[in-house]
C-alpha cells in the first residue's frame, strides 16, 4: 500500500515543518527512503539565496535587489538520495550553504516576500511525489497534501543537536538558535491538519518510527 505512493498519484506530497535543528530533514531523508520518492530540502533555497546575497555584498532586506539577483543567476534544486544538491549557473555550492554565515543571514532573506514567491515557485515546479521539509511547507506552499507532520523540541535539545553536527560551543549555538526561533517565526507556522511531533525526549530511531506510523497512518485511512 505504501509502497505503491508515487505509483497511486503523481503529486503525493508529504510535508515535515518545524524550528531549526528540529530533526525534520534527517526525518524527511528516511520517510523518504521507505516511500521510495525523493526528499526536497526547501531551506536550501533560501540558503542558496542567503549565500549569493553574502558573495554579492547584496543587502539581505532588499527585496528588489535580492530578487533581481536570483533571477540572473539560475539556480536549482537537485534532489538526491544522499542529499540534495544545489547549483548555481551549472557550479554545485552545496558545501557552502550550511555555514554560520550563511544560518545568520538567511532568516533575513527568508522574511522578503518576493524571495519566498521566488523559492515557492522553484518547488511548486517539481514533478512527482516527494517529502519535503521547511517551516511554511505544509501552510502554505502545499496546502493539499494529505499528510502533514510538524515537529518541535526544546531549544536546548536542539542546540546540543546542532553541537553534534558542527564544532561548536553550545551556549553559542543555543543562543543563535533562540535567535532564528524569534526571526523565523512568523513564516514558521504548523498548518491547521499538521500532526505535531515533539521530540525532545526521543532519539533519532524513536523519532523516525513515530513519524512513519503518522504518515503510514494517514496514508492508509485515506486509501480505504
Ligand atoms: O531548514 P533550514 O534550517 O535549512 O532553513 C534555513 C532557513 O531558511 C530557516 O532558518 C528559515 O529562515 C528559512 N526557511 C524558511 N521557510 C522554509 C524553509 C526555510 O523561511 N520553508
Amino acid at each position: 500500500m505504501i509502497a505503491a505512493v508515487s505509483e497511486r498519484t503523481a503529486r503525493e506530497v508529504i510535508t515535515l515543518d518545524g524550528p531549526a535543528a528540529s530533526g525534520k530533514s534527517t526525518v524527511a531523508r528516511a520517510l523518504a527512503e521507505r516511500l521510495d520518492v525523493p526528499f526536497v530540502s526547501s531551506g536550501l533555497l533560501y540558503r542558496a539565496a542567503a549565500y549569493l546575497a553574502l558573495a554579492a555584498g547584496a543587502d539581505p532586506s532588499g527585496d528588489d535587489a535580492l530578487v533581481h539577483l536570483l533571477e540572473r543567476r539560475r539556480v536549482r534544486l537537485i534532489p538526491h538520495r544522499d542529499g540534495d544538491r544545489v547549483t548555481v549557473d551549472g557550479e554545485e555550492v552545496t558545501e557552502r550553504l550550511h555555514t554560520d554565515a550563511v544560518d545568520a543571514a538567511v532568516s533575513a532573506v527568508a522574511a522578503r516576500p518576493r524571495v519566498r514567491a521566488w523559492v515557492n515557485e522553484r518547488l511548486r515546479e517539481i514533478d512527482g511525489a516527494f517529502v519535503i521539509d521547511g517551516r511554511d511547507m505544509g501552510r502554505e506552499v502545499f496546502p493539499e497534501a494529505r499528510c502533514k507532520l510538524y515537529l518541535t523540541a526544546r531549544p536546548e535539545v536542539r542546540a546540543a543537536r546542532r553541537v553534534g553536527e558542527r564544532d561548536a560551543d553550545l551556549t553559542a549555538v543555543t543562543d543563535a538558535i533562540r535567535r532564528r526561533d524569534a526571526a523565523d517565526a512568523r513564516q514558521s507556522r504548523p498548518a491547521d491538519d499538521a500532526v505535531e511531533l515533539d521530540t525532545s525526549d526521543l532519539d533519532l530511531d524513536e523519532t523516525v518510527e513515530r513519524a512513519w506510523r503518522i504518515v503510514a497512518g494517514r496514508l492508509a485511512a485515506d486509501d480505504s
